[in-house]
Formats: structure tokens, sequence, C-alpha cells
């Protein structure tokens, strides 16, 4: 694909997410389907609640990332420039988009080269998981980690995305075998996220078992790509067929709950239509070790020329979990991934 094409791409799904209703009509992540149970004397002082954690033996000032979303376009100069910014003035983690772009243009690498906005920063570089199936392997993916300077690499499952796209890649075949392979050859993590239908159980724990790091469970109830592309298909028969797709896909919090049940100790990222601090800590308490947010994020990232208005934002989402974990007496992460605090309302 040229480079022409692939930066129309991109730039056209930044345009769709940040301008059109890029969400399911009925399915929601699930969490609110979940409420803390208050506790009116909460016994800690506000000012002492930590919310610092660590994650692939990183610590992080806040138990959040940043989504894997952009690069290789001419406006994701500046929203990785600022995404970094905010991501290590807040000490949050922050995932790339595919940097397959950069491999294959390299005149657009320097929109994925954000480590020097970010020395701190747990940093992932992200690349299909079909790829693998297309040329690319061990080599390909130690120069994505040289070039982005990444901590760990997440592989995207994201299957029906690419059905829906004119110029998809469809073979998802023997990908266990190559996943494996990668795993054991490359010196640093390897994780798995879905890109908004999400990873159950079963999967996560077959995906563990041949050395995946951790898994993003990247659920249904935020952007659906069957959404995004419908409003990029020039075909009319895909665009009905992408709108039978709105409602499909497992909400973020049954991932959450069903990759814990079958996998209680592996590290578990939670994200996929959360934009609140109060569902990061529901997110927290269901299991999850830290929490993504992908599209609310952008358009904060992408109007302004400094990361100012990000940065309030991600203060805002830390603010948020800070109350939360007040509301119900926990002190520090641990103690809000072990509460007790949390009850399914209604099924
Ligand atoms: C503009 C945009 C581009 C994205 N590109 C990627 C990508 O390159 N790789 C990936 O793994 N996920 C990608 N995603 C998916 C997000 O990482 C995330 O899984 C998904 O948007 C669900 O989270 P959300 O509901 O908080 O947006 C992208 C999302 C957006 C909004």
């Amino acid at each position: 694909m040229d480079n022409h094409e692939t930066e129309q791409r991109k730039s056209e799904h930044l345009d769709i997410v940040l301008h059109q209703k890029v969400t399911s009509h009925q399915i929601t992540n699930g969490l609110e389907r979940y409420r803390f149970r208050h506790e009116a004397l909460p016994e800690i002082n506000f000012s002492h609640i930590d919310i610092g954690t660590k994650f692939l033996n990183k610590t992080l000032l806040a138990p959040f990332a940043v989504s894997s979303m952009t690069g290789g376009t001419d406006s994701a100069l500046y929203i990785n420039q600022n995404l970094a910014l905010a991501a290590q003035e807040r000490g949050w983690a922050m995932g790339l988009g595919s940097v397959r772009a950069a491999l294959e243009h390299p005149e657009v690498a320097e929109t994925f080269r954000i480590r020097k906005y970010a020395p701190d920063i747990l940093l992932f570089a992200n690349l299909g998981a079909v790829q693998l199936n297309y040329g690319y392997g061990v080599d390909e993916c130690k120069q994505i980690i040289d070039l982005t300077e990444a901590d760990a690499l997440i592989l995207h499952l994201n299957s029906l995305q690419e059905v829906f796209q004119p110029e998809g890649n469809t073979n998802f075949q023997h990908l266990f075998s190559r996943i494996e392979a990668l795993c054991s050859a490359l010196d640093v993590p390897v994780g798995v996220k879905e890109v908004g239908w999400g990873i159950h159980g079963e999967l996560a724990t077959r995906l563990y078992s041949i050395g995946v790091a951790f898994i993003d469970v990247a659920g249904a109830g935020g952007t659906s790509w069957s959404q995004v592309e419908k409003y990029r298909s020039p075909d009319n028969q895909i665009r009905h067929a992408a709108e039978a797709f709105t409602e499909w896909g497992i909400p973020t919090s049954d991932c959450i709950i069903d990759v814990r049940k079958h996998a209680p100790h592996q590290h578990l990222i939670a994200s996929g239509g959360i934009n609140t601090g109060v569902e990061g800590a529901k997110s927290l308490a269901l299991g999850a070790d830290l929490v993504g947010i992908g599209r609310s994020l952008l358009h904060n990232a992408s109007s302004a020329s400094t990361p100012d208005t990000l940065i309030s934002q991600l203060k805002r989402i830390e603010w948020e979990l800070k109350v939360a974990m007040f509301g119900i007496g926990c002190k520090d992460i641990p103690s809000l991934k072990g509460t007790n605090r949390i009850a399914l309302i209604h099924p």
C-alpha cells in the first residue's frame, strides 16, 4: 500500500472518530451494572490516598494508560506529542498506534518517536497481530522496538475491522504459533489487545500460556470499528453489513470478570468505553491492573497546540478515581483491587 493510501486511511479514522457517532446504539461497557457500596465513614485521610502502581515492573503514578491510537499522519505528530507530554507529566502508560506505517514509510517514522517527550513512561509499541501472516516477523518487531524505544510490544487483534476495510488483511490462521515464536524471540514483553470487541477468558488463558505477558481486553461499549468503517466505505453493501454489527462484542466489564476467573494472577488491562475515574475504579475493583482510555482523550489531544487541556482531563480522571476510593474507604490501589464493596446491581 502506498504512503498516501495509509495516511489517508489514518486521517479518515481520526476525522470520523472525532466527528461522528462511533459507539454502538445499545451495547455499553457494562460498568453501569456495578455499584460501589458507599462507606460513610471511610477512616482515611483523602490527602493520603495513593493511586500509584506498578505494571511490568515499571512504576506508574496512576493506574491508567493512553490506549494505542495513532501515528503516521501529519496530525499524529502533534497528537502523539501531546499524549506523550501528558502521560509523562501525570505518570501514565501510553500506547502508540500501529507502527507498521513507520517501517513501510520511513518518512512518517518521526510521528512515532515520542520517547524524547516521555522519557520515564511505560511505553507500548503496537502492531496488528495479523501482520505476522503478511511478512512481519521477529526482525520487523525488533525494528519497531528500536525505533520507538518502547518497553513492550502490543499485538492487536482486529479481525472484524480488517474485514470491513476494503484494503483489509483477513488471513488470521496460525497466529497462535507465530505469536508464541515472537514472545520467545523478543527481549521485551509482548501483550495482546482487541480494538473494541473484547477478549474472553479462554482466549486470554491460551494467550498467557504461549508467553503473552499481558492482555488488554479492549471490550465493547466504546469505539466500535464497524461503525468507523461504515462511514469510510464507498460500498453500500459493506455499509449495511457494518450496521448489522453495531451491537457486536463482549462488554468490557464481562471481559474483565471472565479473564480474571480464568487467569487470577496475570497482567490485565481493562479498556473499551472507559471515560471516567469512577469507571476506572470499578474496572480495578473487578480485577484489572491498569485502565486504558482511548477515544475520549483524542479531542483534547488534537485540538490544542499544548497538552494543557489534556493534562487537565487526566487530572480530572485521577481525581474521580481518588474520590471513588475515598467513598469506599480504600487508601491505595492494592486495597481497591481487593475490595468487596462492588456489587452487580442488575444482571
Ligand atoms: C483513532 C483511533 C485509532 C486507533 N488505532 C489503533 C491501533 O493502531 N492499534 C490498536 O491496537 N488500537 C487502535 N485503536 C483502538 C484503541 O486502542 C481502543 O482499543 C479502542 O478505541 C477502544 O477504546 P475506547 O473505547 O476508549 O476508544 C484506535 C482507536 C482510535 C480511536
